[in-house]
């Protein structure tokens, strides 16, 4: 029951409980905080600068610490342990923008004021995310203190909160953007940050692998993961809508594509993943494209890549894997376009041999995967699925599906599934459009 109990502690009471009594780590009662809280001021998450600490740092814990009675070696251990874990919690600043409610734009909202010629709009928007970026990534932060304690003390994950609280500070202690020459540099700031941060995913796919032994509630996981991805999606939209509207981009308004062709997008990503399937397979199936193929409308193109290119993957996959041992070609996989006033639908349909009945309930799982082995066993699994590498990996860690399913329904749509066991699936797309009839998703 105790032991239960620990094992889902939220982070915030657990290091609140330590930091009410500090004692040497050898006269703790729990075995288990213990642990975790040598592993939490050992990591590489122990705060490299006092950008991170505000001015509260100098708390009543860290006095209390200061007031142990172990010897100096205790003390000063206590001391580092205290101040990383009060730089945690101490936070002021991020508490107040966490209780604020985030301002989410629809797409038209971007498309229509964003057409805006005069300068002025690129200053508001500047302005904009001035205040809105603390705000979303103080609610992320929020959420990362939340965890269960055994999860939120991986390094990985720590490393990601982190990185969280460290772009938190720099965006709300830049000074206000009052005129052009400051928003170009306060633009260089986003680039930098939206740099820093292009791992987190793959980090977080790493970091609850880690933990997943630990892991008692996987609703609970699944619940972070889903909000974590697509809060990060958002941010990522409107930072680089911001960045987009100085450049002139033919069919372009920011980061809305006002000529978004569906077919062409499933042209090009099955060329890059036929790519892929070569490399790992040496063959590929041929891909047709049919329905509404010359389809065009204003929508924003970064996730839906995401989704075909996932979607596509795993269809191409199973199309080899199935039909390897056959003689003659591969059976093609099949993509229909459907376009309307209200959404637009895309069908992938494959003879890769359907979806067992044993798994058909658990492939929108994270972490759910039915590849064997990594090819290569001396890469890690940073190296292996990192984004910032040319080539994306084909299949393996689980999070295609879950994160495409999740994109889908911040989008407002769903991703869903048929499956025939012993000839091929069929997954549908469905998305609304930005200017449709009815209520859009807000970014
Ligand atoms: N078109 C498909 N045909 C058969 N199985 C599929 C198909 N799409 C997905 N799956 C199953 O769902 C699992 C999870 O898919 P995904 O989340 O993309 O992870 P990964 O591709 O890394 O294994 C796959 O491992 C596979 O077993
Ligand atoms: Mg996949």
């Amino acid at each position: 029951m105790r032991k239960s109990t620990q094992a889902i502690l939220p982070m915030h009471s657990a290091l609140t409980a330590c930091l009410a009594k500090p004692v040497p780590c050898q006269q703790q009662a729990s075995p288990v905080r213990c642990r975790s809280m040598s592993k939490l001021s050992n990591s590489r998450l122990a705060l490299r600068s006092n950008e991170f600490l505000d001015s509260s740092r100098n708390s009543s814990a860290g006095t209390a610490a200061n007031s142990g009675n172990g010897s100096n070696g205790n003390s000063s251990l206590e001391r580092e342990r205290t101040r990383s874990v009060t730089s945690y919690y101490n936070q002021s600043a991020i508490d107040a923008a966490a209780k604020k409610n985030s301002v989410r734009l629809t797409p038209a909202s971007l498309l229509y004021s964003g057409r805006a010629t005069d300068e002025n709009y690129v200053l508001r928007s500047a302005q904009y995310l001035q205040k809105e970026l603390p705000v979303r990534i103080a609610h992320r932060i929020d959420d990362f203190r939340s965890l269960p304690f055994i999860i939120g003390c991986n390094p990985t994950i720590l490393s990601v909160h982190e990185l969280y609280i460290r772009a938190f500070h720099i965006l709300s202690d830049y000074p206000t953007v009052t005129n052009l020459a400051e928003e170009e540099q306060y633009s260089g700031v986003v680039r930098q940050l939206l740099d820093d941060h292009k791992d987190v995913v793959t980090m977080l796919a790493e970091g609850f692998r880690e933990c997943s032994r630990h892991i008692r509630d996987p609703h609970l996981v699944r619940q972070f993961l889903d909000k974590t991805l697509t809060s990060r999606l958002g941010i990522r939209l409107l930072c680089e809508h911001h960045l987009a509207l100085r450049q002139e981009r033919p069919d372009f308004v920011g980061v809305v594509c006002t000529r978004f062709c569906p077919g062409d997008l499933i042209d090009s990503r099955a060329a890059h993943v036929a790519k892929l399937c070569q490399m790992k397979y040496g063959l590929a199936p041929a891909v047709k494209i049919n329905g509404n193929r010359k389809a065009a409308f204003s929508y924003i193109i970064q996730p839906v890549e995401y989704i075909v290119t996932e979607v596509l993957k795993n269809a191409f996959r199973a199309t080899v894997e199935h039909n390897r041992a056959k003689v003659g070609s591969l059976p093609e996989v099949t993509i229909t376009v459907a376009n309307n006033d209200v959404d637009f639908i895309i069908r992938f349909s494959d003879r890769g041999g359907g979806i067992a009945h044993d798994i058909a309930t658990s492939i929108f799982e994270y972490h759910f995967s039915t590849s064997g082995k990594h090819s290569d066993e001396n890469e890690s699994f940073f190296d292996r699925v990192s984004e910032s590498r040319s080539v994306g990996p084909m299949h393996g860690f689980g999070f295609g599906l879950p994160t495409s399913r999740a994109y889908a329904h911040y989008l407002g749509g769903r991703l869903t599934f048929e499956t025939m066991q012993g000839v091929g699936s069929d997954f549908y797309l469905r998305l609304r459009h930005i200017d449709g009839k009815g209520d859009s998703f807000r970014i």
